[in-house]
């Protein structure tokens, strides 16, 4: 599948930041695949859905309009909601909602005819090995669990005086558990995906690296 570079890792790896400077790069479009569970996510919260209700949150996934604009914004039925969805209630529930088989299977078709229509850098848990096995350049970006935490700390501390470096540590960790042990589309990298480890490189370094390969120069 040419003119596609799928991009999985676990939270906090800096998948996002990384695709969408590379998609900005190869004048790609860029989709952030986890944006697109928060949105149902943040769906649920506001319907005051139970989370163990799994009809209800396919019910509610199938229901939902989700868009992205090309500045990497992202809209639930029409509202623009790209801070909200970044809340620790969304990150509290994201992964129950990412772990039910019928809300995923929705968003993934809405993602594959997404690569199908454009030339995109996609990142995510699934991608490499289930939305777009196909992809031209496959890519597994990892880091330290330290690393992660520390990174997400530098970003949000400002913004949340109560966050603890020793929280987020403890938050990404169990969505890391929760993402990787689920039934269906477990993170794992995929076999003839490139690894990765961003714990001692820059943003620049990274993007060097993986431009590189995608250029055939390394
Ligand atoms: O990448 P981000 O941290 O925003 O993803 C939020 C959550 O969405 C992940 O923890 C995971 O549960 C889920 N997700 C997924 N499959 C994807 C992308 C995200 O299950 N392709």
């Amino acid at each position: 599948m040419e003119n596609v570079v799928a991009i999985d890792g676990p939270g906090g790896a800096g998948k996002s930041t990384i695709a969408r400077l590379l998609a900005q790069k190869l004048n790609y479009l860029h989709l952030d695949t986890g944006a697109m569970y928060r949105a149902v996510t943040l769906a649920a919260l506001r319907k005051k859905i139970d989370f163990n209700k799994q009809d209800k949150l396919i019910e509610l996934a199938k229901n939902t309009d989700i868009n992205f604009n090309q500045n990497g914004d992202i809209f639930l039925n029409g509202e623009n909601i790209s801070e909200e969805i970044r809340t620790a209630a969304v990150n509290k529930h994201v992964s129950q909602t990412a772990a039910v088989k019928g809300v995923r299977e929705v968003l993934v078709k809405k993602q594959q005819l997404l690569a199908q229509n454009n030339k995109v850098v996609m990142d995510g848990r699934d991608i490499t090995t289930v939305v777009l096995p196909e992809a031209e350049h496959k890519f597994f970006l990892t880091a330290s669990l330290e690393e992660r935490a520390r990174r997400r700390y530098q970003e949000v501390k400002s913004k949340n005086k109560d966050i603890t470096l020793e929280k987020i540590k403890k938050s990404i960790a169990r969505r890391d558990k929760m993402d990787s042990e689920r039934e269906h589309s477990p993170l794992k990298k995929a076999d003839d995906a490139i690894l990765v480890d961003t714990t001692n490189l820059t943003i620049e370094e990274v993007l060097d690296r993986m431009i590189a390969i995608i250029k055939g120069e390394s």
